[in-house]
């Protein structure tokens, strides 16, 4: 269940009895890690009410499709976004039939059109709907176009027959979720990542930095990890939990954080480097608090170890991810930052009008020898997993 932290989950609940373990699968989500939101249909409104989602989930839940007040605070669009997965559960015949035709007349149909997620289907109805031929040849229908099936199991159902057709348990769809993001693309591989800001010694006190979060490079361990690889982060001072199954090394400067590298460097397959290294550094940190003696103060700075050119520079070194943070020339700067420091692929992204440092979301352009893959705007944790997904194909490409 790892894999569930911090994804965004969106339950779509539809008309079923088994609506009722949809409220505890809300639970498990969230035990695992996962923010969840629930969009109710109409028929799932019969059997459970908004307000035990509303209070299970912690967010509101969204019902309607052309409600303009629903659509100003949170839009189909915007859900189909914010998604790094949707599962159905409980999936009802008519909504599986719904979803094959690909309609787009409610909420939860609209969304599973729009989502670039995975979508996942959990049916749950009477052993004869599940199998009539045209529930089955809907289901396999969507399974042809990437729709993922959970279950159904056998056993007594609520109607008083036996078979197939009831909803698998929460927990196990809850595991079955959690599945979704284990994709094995780096099963084997050691990744090493440096990830946030740098801290350079000013006196005892005081210390020149940036405003990297480290979001993005947590992101990526998070997604490296859930892709199988046994990954290290070498992490700068954040405010952030280590993802799970990642081993993190925390240091301060620079220099730290070069020597960290240089020392796990020679195991490791892909270096990817998000951190945002301070390129200088004061030249002799007072070892005393500097007082306000005078007017004004000169600070002499001398230039950092460049970590990312120094493991491209390794012989037999592992395969070499950099970031490029620009506000403008962003293909050209970042370029001649892949050529002058010998990298493998670099990852440029713009600064400034909400995205890059402290923001949630962020855009990225990946460029290598054969030229430039677009990543468009969206949640940091989705574009790490997409960005994984390349280095990957890339990795495996060079190793020919
Ligand atoms: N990097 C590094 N060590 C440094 C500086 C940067 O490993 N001392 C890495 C960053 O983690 C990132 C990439 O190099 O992957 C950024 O390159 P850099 O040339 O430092 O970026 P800027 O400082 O933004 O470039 P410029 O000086 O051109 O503004």
């Amino acid at each position: 269940m790892h894999s569930l932290a911090n994804k965004h989950i969106l339950l779509g609940v539809t008309g079923s009895i088994a609506a009722y373990k949809a409220a505890e699968l809300v639970r498990r989500l969230r035990e695992g890690g996962a923010e969840v939101r629930v969009v109710l249909s109409a028929g799932g409104a019969e059997f459970v009410t908004p307000l035990t989602f509303q209070a299970l989930s912690a967010n509101p839940v969204h019902s309607e499709l052309l409600d303009t007040e629903a659509e100003a605070a949170m839009g189909h669009i915007e859900l189909a976004r914010w998604a790094d997965a949707v599962v159905v559960a409980p999936a009802s015949a008519n909504v599986i039939a719904r979803l094959a035709q690909g309609r787009a007349d409610d909420l939860l149909a609209a969304v599973c059109l729009a989502t670039e997620a995975p979508v996942a289907v959990a049916p749950a109805m009477n052993q004869q709907m599940w199998a009539n031929a045209a529930t089955q040849d809907n289901l396999q229908r969507l399974r042809e176009r990437g729709m993922h099936q959970f279950g159904p199991a056998e056993g007594d159902q609520a109607c008083g027959e036996t078979g197939l057709g009831r909803m698998l348990e929460a927990t196990d769809i809850a595991r079955h979720t959690a599945g979704l993001f284990d994709t094995g693309a780096l099963a084997g591989l050691r990744v090493l990542v440096t990830a946030g800001p740098t801290q350079e010694a000013i006196d005892p006190v005081r210390y020149l930095s940036n405003r990297s979060s480290g979001r993005m490079g947590y992101a990526v361990a998070q997604a490296a990890a859930e892709a199988g690889a046994r990954v290290t982060l070498v992490s700068g001072p954040t405010a952030l939990p280590t993802p799970p199954r990642v081993a993190r090394i925390d240091v301060r400067s620079a220099q730290d954080m070069h020597e960290a590298v240089q020392e796990q460097a020679g195991g490791a397959d892909i270096f990817i480097a998000t951190a945002a290294v301070a390129d200088y550094r004061p030249a002799a940190p007072a070892e005393k608090k500097i007082k306000k003696t005078t007017d004004t103060l000169s600070l002499e700075l001398v230039r950092n170890p460049d970590i990312l050119a120094g493991v491209a520079a390794l012989p037999g070194g592992p395969f070499t991810v950099g970031f490029a943070a620009e506000t403008e020339n962003l293909l050209a700067y970042a370029r001649d930052k892949l050529a002058r420091k010998g990298l493998d692929m670099i990852a440029a992204n713009r600064v400034g009008g909400g995205l890059g440092f402290e923001a949630e979301e962020n855009a990225l352009s990946v460029i290598d020898a054969n030229g430039v893959t677009e990543l468009p705007q969206a949640a940091k944790s989705q574009l790490a997993r997409r960005l994984i997904v390349l280095i990957a194909k890339h990795f495996r490409r060079r190793l020919g």
